[in-house]
């Protein structure tokens, strides 16, 4: 089967590639890149691509599908058609389901059944404790042989050091990478936002900055004693951003990701006791927020990632304290960071496309991100220009709350391509 995407921008940071060509698919992968010699014939899909953007497909490495177990709140089937809606054609699942994946059957089981059920690629991310518990390794090696892409706790700072430090040294010689959810439990796990005049006034408990930079420093000295990669999951603090500007400097195996809502939102946003604010790291203060930008441009940050943290509405629909946290962010994400990012002048498109889909798929070491001949053909349209208004009835994903409710935002995904198969146009998921 032949697809041709006609006339479009195409931007693709792997190859330093930004100009208006067309893009030609055959058999699920990239064939010919701006000049396309190949004429197309009867059984070629032509679609326009004039005034959007052509670019790789968005890459997440930080998503909560919920399978196996918490299918109220989300499953591979809703939150993959979520991705598609998003522009992604690839997503990375954090283990902490029920049951967590933390050995080689579950992550070739959940292989399977996202080859079934998944309209986008995915990729395991196992857990690196048994149960997330932070006493004993999981299967590291094991899970990274069959198929894990990387090994993390999310959802949980892992407290044991002498944890931290053996799995460095055990997945460092499978090349196997760590993912840290870096908050220092004593100083966070009681809290409910960021620590600071908003949560002063709100009368709400805080989970201070310094409990992210504390974790982080930790986090980046074991790894630069071990040798070992690791990947500080959503930062959120000028502190921790510091600490691994630094660590780069000094050559340690260290990439981060940020999320949109980090880069976009502020604490103010949770005046008012909004349920759909709250997350893990919480939404901090405006200097943060700079610190991140900074961080993002100078390449201190590496990619963004969203974090999508779907729950079911009900378990959201209750006082500030006792909700879950975490919100949707497949469907806001390209919009909230072209809005706030691209339409500011704050990163270039190149800048946007590097962080969402290239640097990702590179970090995991995944055959995506990229538009190069061969390549599968997974890629997203852009429409830069067109104003939407967020409205989470219309999400696919089963998780509507959003920080972005009601939001207007200007750019968004208009077709995705998976593999050569057209799964999302005009907004509409086909499959
Ligand atoms: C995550 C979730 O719901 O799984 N929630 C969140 O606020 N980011 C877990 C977590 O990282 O705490």
């Amino acid at each position: 089967m032949k697809l041709v995407l006609k006339g479009g921008r195409i931007i693709d940071p792997s190859q330093q590639l930004d100009e208006i060509g067309d893009v030609l698919v055959e058999d699920g992968r990239i064939v010919a890149v701006v000049n396309v010699e190949k004429k197309a014939d009867k059984t070629t899909t032509v679609i326009d691509a004039s005034g959007l953007v052509v670019a790789p497909g968005l890459v997440d490495m930080h998503v909560h599908l919920r399978e196996p177990g918490l299918e109220a709140k989300e499953d591979i089937a809703s939150g993959t058609r979520a991705a598609a809606a998003g522009g992604y054609t690839t997503v990375c699942p954090m283990p902490n389901t029920n049951p967590i994946i933390d050995n080689a059957i579950l992550v070739a089981g959940m292989k399977e059944k996202a080859r079934e059920e998944g309209v986008v690629n995915i990729q395991i991310i196992g857990a690196l404790s048994k149960g997330q518990q932070g006493k004993e390794l999981a299967e590291i090696g094991d899970m990274l042989a069959n198929g894990a892409v990387a090994l993390s706790d999310d959802g949980h700072y892992v407290e044991s050091a002498y944890i931290l430090k053996t799995g460095l040294e055990y997945a460092g010689t499978f090349g196997g990478l760590i993912i840290s959810h870096a908050e220092e439990e004593s100083l966070a796990g009681d809290g409910f936002m960021h620590e600071g005049a908003v949560s002063a006034m709100l009368g709400l408990r805080g989970r201070p900055a310094v409990a992210e930079d504390i974790a982080v420093a930790r986090d980046c000295l074991l790894a630069e004693y071990t040798g070992g990669a690791i990947h500080i999951a959503h930062v959120s603090s000028a502190g921790a951003v510091e600490c691994i500007r630094q660590a780069k400097q000094r050559g340690v195996k260290v990439t981060a990701e940020v999320t949109p809502h980090h880069l976009t939102l502020t604490d103010k946003a949770v005046i008012g006791f909004n349920t759909a604010t709250k997350v893990n790291p919480p939404l901090r203060s405006e200097e943060h927020v700079e610190a991140l930008l900074a961080g993002l441009k100078d390449g201190t940050l590496d990619a963004i990632a969203t974090d999508h943290a779907p729950h079911a509405f009900e378990e959201k629909d209750m006082e500030f304290r006792y909700a879950p946290s975490g919100f949707a962010g497949l469907e806001t994400a390209l919009g909230a960071i072209l809005t706030g990012l691209y339409h500011t002048k704050k990163l270039t498109l190149s800048e946007v496309i590097d962080k969402m889909a290239t640097t990702p798929a590179r970090i995991l070491g995944l055959e995506a991100g990229t538009l190069k001949m061969g390549a599968p053909a997974d890629i997203v349209l852009i429409d830069t220009e067109q104003e939407w208004t967020v409205d989470s009835k219309n999400f696919y994903t089963r998780g509507k709350c959003t920080p972005y409710e009601g939001k207007k935002l200007r750019g968004k995904a208009v077709a995705t391509i998976v593999g050569g198969r057209i799964v999302m146009q005009g907004g509409e998921v086909k499959e």
